[in-house]
């Protein structure tokens, strides 16, 4: 297999990790990336940690196996959170492995250096939010308030294309006491991406929102060169993103493929 000339793989349980191909395809302009939505499973955030590895396996090795991948982002915080150290000593250095993590570090700069006063609010999936990965980030930051919250049905309702009304309402009940009393927001979870408006509209335009896609767009970058992986040209400008997912379902594929911007 010619790893070297390869492509980019990237996974997640449906649309969430495509927030971050987007920022990825902007700055490694000469990769080919292969999107795999597993939404048959979806959602991950529920799932046992045993579940989340062997899901995580078999799609990496989808990835690499059946499609030439030369390195993997796992565009999802619930399966890093389970999978990332399994993943890596089962295809590093072979294959580099780029989990996502909830960008906890930016938002602790934000407040310190701006005296903000206040939590800083995690929102990610009940796995996340439960798993020692999280817990090792945040004693790493313990002199701020990190308040985490388990959002048990947002991916879903965001994956199944829930109106914004309905999305409001749930995130409105569930996180209004904390309105007034939150410095920034750091989304936990891919998918939240795509309701970040909505949370602006909760909480107001002067709490900043956080996500780690460009933090893991750029770590993937620095990978390949560290690495010599980078490509320096591209054959086919058209054919830069293939998408498969998990349900054979054409309403879904439609759905990744608007997103990813390949229709
Ligand atoms: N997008 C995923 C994450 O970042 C998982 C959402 C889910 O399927 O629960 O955690």
């Amino acid at each position: 297999m010619d790893f070297k000339n390869g492509n980019i793989g990237f996974f997640d349980s449906g649309i969430g990790g495509i927030s971050i191909l987007g920022k990825t395809m902007k700055l490694l302009e000469n990769e080919v990336f292969i999107y795999f939505g597993d939404s048959r499973n979806s959602p991950y955030g529920s799932k046992s940690e045993s579940e989340l590895i062997n899901l995580s396996i078999n799609i990496c090795n989808f990835l690499i196996f059946e499609n030439n991948c030369k390195a993997i982002v796992v565009a999802c915080n619930t399966a890093s959170s389970a999978a990332i150290r399994f993943l890596r000593e089962r295809y590093e250095p072979k294959i580099p492995i780029i989990g996502v993590e909830p960008a906890i570090k930016p938002a602790v700069e934000f407040v310190n250096s701006n005296n903000k006063k206040g939590y800083i609010l995690l929102l990610a999936t009940p796995f996340t939010v439960n798993g020692d990965k999280l817990r090792c980030l945040i004693n790493k930051y313990s002199k701020n308030t990190i308040e985490c919250f388990a959002l048990d049905y947002l991916a879903y309702m965001i994956e199944h294309n829930e109106s914004e009304q309905s999305i409001y309402d749930y995130l409105y009940e569930r996180l209004h006491k904390y309105i007034n009393n939150v410095s920034c927001i750091v989304l936990g979870c891919t998918h939240y991406y795509f309701v970040k408006n909505i949370i602006k509209d909760i909480f107001g335009e002067g709490v900043r929102i956080f996500d780690g896609s460009l933090g893991t767009a750029m770590e993937l970058r620095r990978r390949l060169i560290e690495n010599n992986l980078i490509n320096k040209t591209i054959d086919n400008l058209n054919t830069r993103v293939q998408i498969y997912n998990s349900l054979d379902n054409e309403k879904v594929l439609r759905c990744h493929k608007i997103l990813s911007g390949v229709i």
